[in-house]
């Protein structure tokens, strides 16, 4: 039996990897800034480390451009996961998101269970769902992350109170190529969708207000 892939759906991953990939560069990128600020202000001069960071931020550069001749492909490898544990630990990535912005976080994970997901494309989507929360706020706002095991489903609700998604374009997001930013590439929740459903997982827009933008994951527990 043959499985070819069609060149498009080649192409198609490798923008979704290269995608997953650069969030993470930048995440790498910035805090290796942030390292070097710290230690502008406390006054430290250390060639090593300041070799250290020049090292990293160049790496980040290179990887940056090879992932332009990207030519292998990805595969879901699911794993047992601890749901709380997963989730506090994809927040804490995605706050390197907030930069010069006033926004309160605010986490409630009810109870817990073990899910089987991939771990790096589960965390991976609920970083790109902060990150587009953290983006709809201009200036200063709350995000909300509500999360609790209910009927044997792990429910995420990832809630801010920014610019609300106009109801005409509900069902256009989670097309590739939907954007209204600037440098936006319009892939985020394109690949969140088609990752959580190689998970057995699901998103959906719950509700867009002025008040609240809710999005909201579902993955079952593992039955083991
Ligand atoms: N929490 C949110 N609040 C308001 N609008 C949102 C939110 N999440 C997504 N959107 C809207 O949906 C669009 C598509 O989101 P998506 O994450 O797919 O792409 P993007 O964020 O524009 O670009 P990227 O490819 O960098 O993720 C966004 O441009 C924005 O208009
Ligand atoms: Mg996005």
């Amino acid at each position: 039996m043959t499985n070819q892939i069609s060149q498009e759906e080649l192409q198609e991953q490798i923008r979704y990897v290269s995608h997953e990939i650069r969030n993470h560069l930048s995440i790498c990128d910035m805090y290796s800034q942030i390292i070097r600020k710290n230690l502008e202000k406390s006054g430290i001069k250390n060639d090593s480390t300041e070799n250290a960071i020049d090292c990293i931020q160049k790496s980040v550069q290179i990887i940056g451009a090879n992932l332009l001749e990207l030519k292998s492909l990805n595969t879901t490898n699911l794993k047992i996961l601890d749901f709380k544990g997963t989730l506090e630990s994809s927040i804490e990535l995605a706050k390197a998101y907030v930069i010069d912005k006033d926004i309160e976080f605010e986490v409630f994970i009810k109870n817990t269970s073990l899910i089987q997901a991939d771990e790096n494309k589960f965390p991976a989507c609920i970083v790109n769902i902060i990150k587009n929360a953290i983006e709809a706020i201009d200036v200063k706002g709350k995000i909300e992350i509500l999360a609790e095991i209910k009927n044997e489903i792990g429910i995420i609700k990832i809630i801010n109170n920014g610019k609300p998604i106009p109801k005409e374009k509900a069902e256009q997001i989670f097309t590739q190529g939907y954007t209204t930013k600037k440098t936006g590439c319009g892939l985020g929740l394109a690949i969140c969708k088609k990752h959580l459903n190689e998970q057995n997982a699901d998103i959906k827009l719950s509700k867009s207000t002025k008040a609240q933008t809710i999005f909201e994951i579902t993955i079952p527990i593992y039955q083991g």
